[in-house]
């Protein structure tokens, strides 16, 4: 097994990023932390206050697609594992702007290689160090109802700006693992969802605009299938990977839990009308959901204008990573999305910290330009 003394964790301000800094702060004998993130729209960080006043966690602003400020991080670092998260990752940003993705995820990862690979061979630790590059299902591109789940050997058909950017990131680093020999390994999982999940994503953004009383925008006609894998599940099979996986492998990680856009639309809806109906303090907080007037949060379920080259459905083979590592997800999708539902109607001051940046602007561009089908 790998013990690494120093994990850097780019991108851990960000939602995968944050619950997994937290998940390896609480081991037994936890490394040292450094988080590096350029702190962009889609950061909120606070979960991370406590871990960096206690001195466990260390944090640096910064851009990956700096390649000279990578170079005097990594010369002053001293890290034996990357577990890299950084990246732009929403699909709709990716179609309406795809330079930043080209930037990040392409140019960034690339930057973060070199410096790993440079400082690693100056230090002699090519066979003890470990890159940890955390990929997505959606290179795979997708699949139709009656085809098999993805497999580690699925070949490359990305969709989106955002997929193709992250398929040639996955490339760089099966290359420079490879060519060079960099200690590399690559993960690729299925929507997460959780706590701290952006409001821009599915689940958070249908339960704060159902909380809000805002129209709830499905997309098309809500057929697309996602396989949602519950955070923890995968910071569990992330530290799995980290420390046990083999070089240069790959290791999909899937939530087992296939579900159509318009069954978790209306299932949050569900949840939220019970919790509202049974505690008047969320009535108080939430006075605008049609649930606190009696009703159901689904009366603002809407139809709007599909998604362009929408996947329709992603779907993971979780088989190699539970045979060779023992991993698998332990959350199952209602009992996850209970507690997702939960989270952010207890959490409302973490989500309206992330509405008052740029947010309105976001929700015009994307959905005003969607006209209402129903
Ligand atoms: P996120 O958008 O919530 O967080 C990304 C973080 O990266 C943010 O904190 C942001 O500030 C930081 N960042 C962005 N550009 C940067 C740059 N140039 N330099 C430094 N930091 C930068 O993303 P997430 O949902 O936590 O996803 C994390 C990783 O997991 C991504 O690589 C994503 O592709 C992958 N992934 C996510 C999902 C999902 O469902 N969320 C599924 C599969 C794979
Ligand atoms: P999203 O959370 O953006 O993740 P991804 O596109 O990476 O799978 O979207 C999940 C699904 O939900 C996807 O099929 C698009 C759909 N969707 C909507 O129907 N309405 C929305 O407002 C959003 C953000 C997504």
């Amino acid at each position: 097994m790998h013990r690494p003394a120093k994990v850097l964790v780019t991108g851990g301000a960000g939602f995968i990023g944050q619950n997994f800094v937290h998940h390896l702060a609480a081991q037994q004998q936890p490394p040292r932390i450094v988080v590096l993130d350029a702190l962009t729209y889609a950061a909120n960080p606070s979960s991370l206050e406590p871990l960096v006043a206690s001195g466990q966690v260390e944090f640096v602003k910064g851009d990956i697609t700096e390649l000279g400020a990578m170079e005097q991080l990594f010369a002053a670092g001293g890290f034996d594992a990357v577990v890299h998260f950084a990246a732009e990752s929403h699909v709709d940003r990716s179609i309406l702007g795809p330079d930043a993705f080209i930037q990040t995820n392409i140019t960034g990862t690339y930057n973060l290689l070199k410096c790993a690979l440079a400082d690693w061979t100056a230090r002699k630790l090519l066979d003890k160090a470990r890159f940890l590059h955390v990929s997505t299902d959606e290179v795979f591109g997708d699949l139709m109802p009656d085809e098999a789940p993805f497999t580690e050997s699925s070949p490359y058909r990305p969709s989106s700006p955002y997929s193709a950017s992250k398929a040639a990131a996955d490339h760089l680093v099966r290359a420079f693992t490879r060519t060079y020999g960099l200690p590399g390994l690559i993960s690729n999982c299925s929507n997460n969802y959780g706590p701290y999940q952006h409001p821009e994503k599915l689940i958070p953004l249908m339960i704060i605009h159902a909380l809000q009383g805002k129209p709830m925008p499905v997309y098309g006609d809500g057929q697309n299938v996602r396989d949602w894998l519950f955070v923890e599940d995968h910071c569990r099979a992330l530290l799995e990977i980290l420390l046990r996986g083999v070089i240069a492998q790959t290791y999909n990680v899937g939530g087992a839990a296939e579900r159509t856009n318009e069954t978790v639309v209306r299932s949050i809806c569900g949840l939220i009308d019970e919790r509202v109906a049974a505690d008047p303090a969320m009535r108080r907080r939430f006075p605008d959901s049609p649930a606190s007037a009696g009703g159901s949060c689904a009366q603002l379920v809407t139809r709007v204008t599909d998604r362009p080259g929408h996947d329709r459905r992603y779907a993971i083979d979780g088989r190699f990573l539970k045979e060779s590592l023992g991993v698998g997800p332990r959350e199952d999708f209602e009992s996850g999305l209970r507690r997702t539902v939960a989270w952010y109607m207890e959490n409302d001051q973490w989500w309206r910290r992330a509405l008052s940046g740029d947010f309105s602007q976001w929700l015009a561009r994307n959905y005003d330009l969607r006209a209402l089908k129903s």
